[in-house]
This record gives C-alpha cells, structure tokens and sequence, in this order.
C-alpha cells in the first residue's frame, strides 16, 4: 500500500508542519525516538491491511497516553488514510500535555482546513487528564474546555427557542422544534432530539449540574506509543481488560512498549537514590525494604513474551508476525535531554514510593529529583564501576551502558517490543 513515505514520518512530519510552528513544540531528539517506534507500529497496521483485515465498521479510534506527541500530528493522518474517518479520543494523565495538544490540534485541523480544503484527518477529541488504568470507559470525560463549549452553544439553542416563540407565539411544539432546529443548523449547532451532536457524538444533560454527558461509542482501533511501560503490571492488565470491554469484536490494539534494555542507567540511578533517601537498603536487605511500594524498574520494561502473555489474558490474541523487539539509537546532544523527557513522561510511576507528605512538599520531591539526576549522571560516566551492579534490578540480567564524557554527546538504546493483537470475533 505504500502508506510510510521513504523518508520516515519524522521528515514527513518536520517538513509538513514546520511552517505551522508544531515541529518546534517538541525537541528532535525526543520525537525521533517516539516517531521511529510509532513508525513501526504503522508497518505492522499496513501489513494488516494488506493481508486484507478490515476493521470494524464505524468503531471509534482510541490513542491511549496521546501525550502531544505522534497521534496528533501524524499519526491521526494515517489512520485516516488506511481506515477512514473515525471519532478519535487522545487520553493522558498529563493535563499541561493535554493542554499543549490542544493548542497543535486546532493549528493542524485549519492547516488542513487551508491547505486542502477538507477535513482529511479524524476529529479528535482530547479528554481530560485521566490514569489509563482507571479511565472512564462507559462515559466521555469532556475537557473544561469542551464543556464550556457545549454549555455555549446550549445557551445559544436557548436563545434561538425562545427567540421563536416570541416571535411566533402559541403554535404546536412540533412547529417550534421544527424551526429551532433550521436555526441551529444555519449556526453550526446539531440538534437531533432536543440532544447536541458533536463529532458525531450524542451528548446531553445530566445531573442537578446538567453537566454534559455522551455514552463513549466502542472502539474498532486502539493505538498506543511508548505509553504502557508506565504503568505497573496490574495497572496494565486493568487498562488492556476495560480496552478490551469496550472494543468491538475484531478490534485491534497497536502500540509498543518498552523492553529489557531500556533505561540504562536511569534504573540503576533510581534504585541508589531509593536506597540513599532510606525507601531502600540493599545491603541488609538486598530486595530493599517497603519492596510492595515501588517498582524495581519503574519503566516497566517488559519482554516480549511477557507483553503476549498480558496481553492474551486480557483477550487480546497476538499472531504470528505481528510482535517484534526493536532497538532505536537516538544521540542526545545531553543525557539531561532524556532524563528530562523520563521525568515527565514518568513522573508518577518514579514517584509510586512515596506517601502523601512528599507529594505536598515541594522541596522533598526537588531533593528527590536532584539526587537521581546527580546518580544518573555519576552512572553515565562510570558504567565499570563494580558498585553500581548492585543497583541494576535482578530480573534484568546484566546489563552495561556506554560510558559518556562530560560536554559530549550522548548515545542511547531503547528497545522496544511493537505488537499488534486483536479482540477475536468468535464464531
Ligand atoms: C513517551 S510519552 C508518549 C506520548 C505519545 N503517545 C507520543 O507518541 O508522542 C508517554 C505518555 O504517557 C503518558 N502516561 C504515563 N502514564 C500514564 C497513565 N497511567 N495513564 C495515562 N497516560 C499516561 C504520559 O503523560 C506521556 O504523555
């Protein structure tokens, strides 16, 4: 089918919206890292194509941890590409992420609106900030900002209603409704039973607040890029069951996630930071105490078969050739580059240790933070130093790092597991 241009969806995505200012929200490096393994989430979506699957018809599309990144700019326009126009949600525990998704969504949607006169991505609706393991899976989580924006345009109906009934007094209600609802349409406002439609979404009032409300419409795709390694093992099985609960028979869910080998020497950092802030002792306790606290690897590197094994009990089946580990290079002008996108991106996951009086205090989680970069950064340059093996987690095996020199550049690895499962549809 061709859909990946030759050049990689970086390029594609640098050079189609640079003159709209999007590529410079992020920084190189960091989408290079995220485009090259959403890249390959997109050969194993063309290869599904080709082998001739078709998805299920008019199921929603679902980018589960959309960040600001890949399935706003790019990603959206494939899917769009390969599987036609679909009601889309972005999730995120992230609310700034979400905020900044926003901003590059509406510049891209009138880009497009612009530059080719039609609609050719999804809409997309972003959500308000909410944990994958615990989204609401029955209901739209509608942003302030589209509540707002409903809450408006119920105003508006109001004003039209009763504009008409001044003007044409005591008739039928049926007559009312009828040119209330010419009214909204000539606006832009979609009435379909005294209920708003947005993006093709059927939402009403609910509650004493008569806060907005939609039925979430089931998903057909689910796609999600460099996302589920934050999330612990439960937290991970809890998503992948309520995705699968809410997916059509002969949905798909494509993503990846991170493998043995990433990391380095983030984990080990982490780990000697546990210990010296006292959440850990590996020396008369070498599994460290408060163990059920945290994670040892809290970028839950995972195997593959380990990824197929989760992902087939939550009824997500894996075929042959439809999982694969990869390893990414990507150089970093600076490590902090990178300790700085884990930071974020992991915030919670590095943080699952501590109680609620370090979440409160500012100044805990600054010495916290400070103390891991300052670990990370010894690590980096010392990876044959004997004492920081004790810190790499047992489970992953013995695992080395490149030594890096102070004001060079910097090379990492990450590797990833990219799968594409289905929710069979039984005969
Ligand atoms: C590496 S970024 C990837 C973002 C986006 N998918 C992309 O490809 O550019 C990881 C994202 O996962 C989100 N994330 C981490 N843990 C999460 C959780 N438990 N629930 C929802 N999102 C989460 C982070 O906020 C961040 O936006």
């Amino acid at each position: 089918m061709g859909i990946i241009p030759s050049g990689g969806i970086l390029n594609h995505f640098l050079e189609a919206y640079d003159g709209i200012g999007i590529s410079r929200h992020l920084t190189p490096e960091r989408n290079k890292l995220q485009a090259r393994v959403a890249e390959e989430v997109l050969v194993l979506l063309e290869k599904l194509v080709d082998d001739g699957y078709i998805l299920p018809k008019k199921g929603s599309y679902l980018d589960a941890g959309c960040g600001t990144g890949f399935g706003i700019p790019v990603f959206a326009e494939y899917i769009y590409r390969m599987f036609g126009e679909r009601v889309t949600f972005g999730i995120d525990i992230n609310k700034d992420s979400l905020n900044e998704a926003r901003r590059l969504w509406k510049k891209l949607r009138s880009h497009y609106r612009e530059n080719e006169g039609s609609n050719s991505i999804s809409s997309y609706m972003l959500e308000e900030a909410q944990n994958l393991a615990s989204f609401d899976s029955d209901e739209v989580r509608f942003s302030e900002y589209v509540i707002s924006h409903i809450r408006r345009k119920w105003e508006e109906l109001g004003e039209i209603r009763s504009g008409i009934k001044t003007k044409i007094g005591k008739q039928k209600d049926g007559i009312l409704e009828k040119l209330v609802e010419e009214e909204a349409k000539k606006r832009n406002i979609v009435l379909n039973d005294n209920k708003l439609t947005i993006m093709g979404l059927s939402v009403e009032k609910k509650g004493r607040d008569k806060t907005p409300y939609a039925r979430r419409p089931d998903f057909a795709l689910i796609f999600t890029n460099q996302v589920l390694h934050w999330l612990n093992d439960k937290e991970k099985s809890k998503f992948l069951e309520k995705a699968y609960e809410k997916s059509k028979f002969g949905a798909v869910l494509a993503g990846n996630i991170s493998s043995i080998g990433s990391g380095m020497p983030l984990i080990p950092a982490y780990l000697k930071t546990l210990e010296e802030i006292g959440v850990r002792d590996i020396t008369s306790n070498p599994g460290g105490y408060l163990r059920h606290a945290y994670n040892t690897n809290p970028i839950g590197s995972t195997r593959e078969r380990d990824i197929r094994q989760i992902l087939n009990e939550s009824g997500w089946y894996v075929e042959e050739g439809y999982i694969k580990t990869v390893t990414t290079e990507v150089k970093f002008d600076d490590p902090i580059e990178y300790f700085r996108a884990a930071k974020e991106y992991g915030r919670r996951a590095f943080e699952d240790c501590f109680g609620d009086a370090y979440r409160k205090d500012k100044s805990h989680q600054d010495r916290f933070w400070a103390m891991f970069e300052e670990n990370f950064r010894k690590m980096l340059k010392d990876p044959d130093n004997p004492l920081f093996a004790n810190y790499i987690p047992k489970d992953m095996g013995s695992l080395t790092w490149d030594a890096w020199e102070e004001g060079t550049p910097w090379v990492y690895h990450q590797v990833d597991v990219i799968f594409l499962a289905k929710k069979q549809v039984i005969n």
